[in-house]
């Protein structure tokens, strides 16, 4: 972890630890060894989303590349997925029979993974401009390139989910503020379904996302220098709140905790029961979702779902 890293997961620790209840913010769980843990939910029997979402865009993308004719898409959160291959694969075509050029500009807070996927994909695709932008683009001032024709902005695998409602609501409006009129927006969302079949996705057999959950565990005993933390102290809770149509995740202290966080100078008890909560992952409804991007300035073109009706994909635009 760098220096600015630490300082950042001692901000948000201060701040969300010693509330009630406990929470820490969802991109703490995706350090290196949690994108890694996270790569391999989507390979689990129970976790659809991946498998939807690559299946609407199987089907899709062409479509996507005629109707916006777009010249730059820019992708919020980094691609180096078969996701945004299809996508990429999609628009160079199209580009090409166009005649005009095409810019990919992921968008992403590692520099790493950005450089390496960036590089990766541009040997990969020599008719493609990719122009990476390290940025939070969860952050207020999101700006993205500007280029000749329409973009395309892309926010895929129903991360949308993991902003409660005001946050999302605040998203929208800034992204859209970031586009131009003409421009549009592909998202990805996971709609609500069986209540057995999304607690399933979250709580599969073979423990990987109980691994993922308790990663945080271990982001905090690292990141702050802790004594008497372990991640085998905590239970993985996933639940469905119905009244919010979302998956909420938890870790439950197994027993008594008393850690002291060196990073910190300051000790921290939790009594054994005590729940952190660590992600929420928001399910949507098509029509609820369609108005929340018409409130944000940005007017449904088409929706897509999967044969199953499991998960969607909107354009829409600016
Ligand atoms: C990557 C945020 C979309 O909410 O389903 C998967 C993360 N967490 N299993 C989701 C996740 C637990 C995932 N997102």
């Amino acid at each position: 972890m760098t220096v600015s890293t630490e300082s950042a997961l001692a901000v948000d620790a201060v701040a969300g630890l010693w509330q009630n209840p406990p929470t820490l913010p969802t991109k703490w769980l995706y350090d290196e060894r949690g994108s890694r843990l996270f790569d391999e939910i989507t390979r689990v029997p129970e976790y659809y989303p991946t498998r939807r979402e690559t299946e609407i865009l199987a089907a899709r993308s062409g479509d996507i590349a005629s109707v916006t004719d777009a010249a730059m898409m820019v992708e919020l959160g980094s691609g180096t997925s078969t996701k945004t291959r299809m996508l990429l694969s999609a628009f160079a075509e199209h580009a090409l029979a166009a005649g005009h050029r095409f810019t990919y500009v992921p968008v992403d807070v590692s520099t790493e993974i950005l450089e390496s996927s960036s590089a990766t994909l541009a040997l990969d695709y020599p008719g493609i401009d990719v122009t990476p932008v390290v940025a939070d683009f969860t952050g207020p001032d999101l700006s993205l390139p500007q280029t000749g024709g329409p973009r395309i902005a892309v926010f895929l695998g129903g991360t949308i989910g993991n902003f409660d409602d005001d946050q999302r609501a605040v998203f929208l409006r800034r992204l859209a503020g970031a586009l131009s009129p003409g421009d549009y927006f592909l998202l990805g969302a996971d709609l609500i379904k069986d209540t057995g079949r999304l607690v399933a996705a979250y709580n599969d057999k073979a423990g990987v996302t109980a691994d993922f959950n308790r990663n945080m565990i271990e982001v905090l005993r690292t990141g702050l220098a802790a004594d008497g933390l372990y991640a085998d102290d905590f239970d993985h809770i996933a639940r469905w709140n119905p009244a919010r149509h979302r998956i909420e995740m938890w870790l439950r202290a197994r027993r008594d905790i008393d850690v002291w966080f060196g990073a910190l100078q300051r000790d921290w008890k939790l009594a054994a029961g005590t729940e952190i909560r660590t992600e929420i992952s928001t399910k949507f409804d098509l029509g609820v979702l369609g108005a929340e991007l018409a409130a944000a300035g940005l007017d449904v073109v088409t929706t897509w779902t999967d044969d199953a009706g499991d998960f969607s994909l909107t354009l829409s635009r600016r």
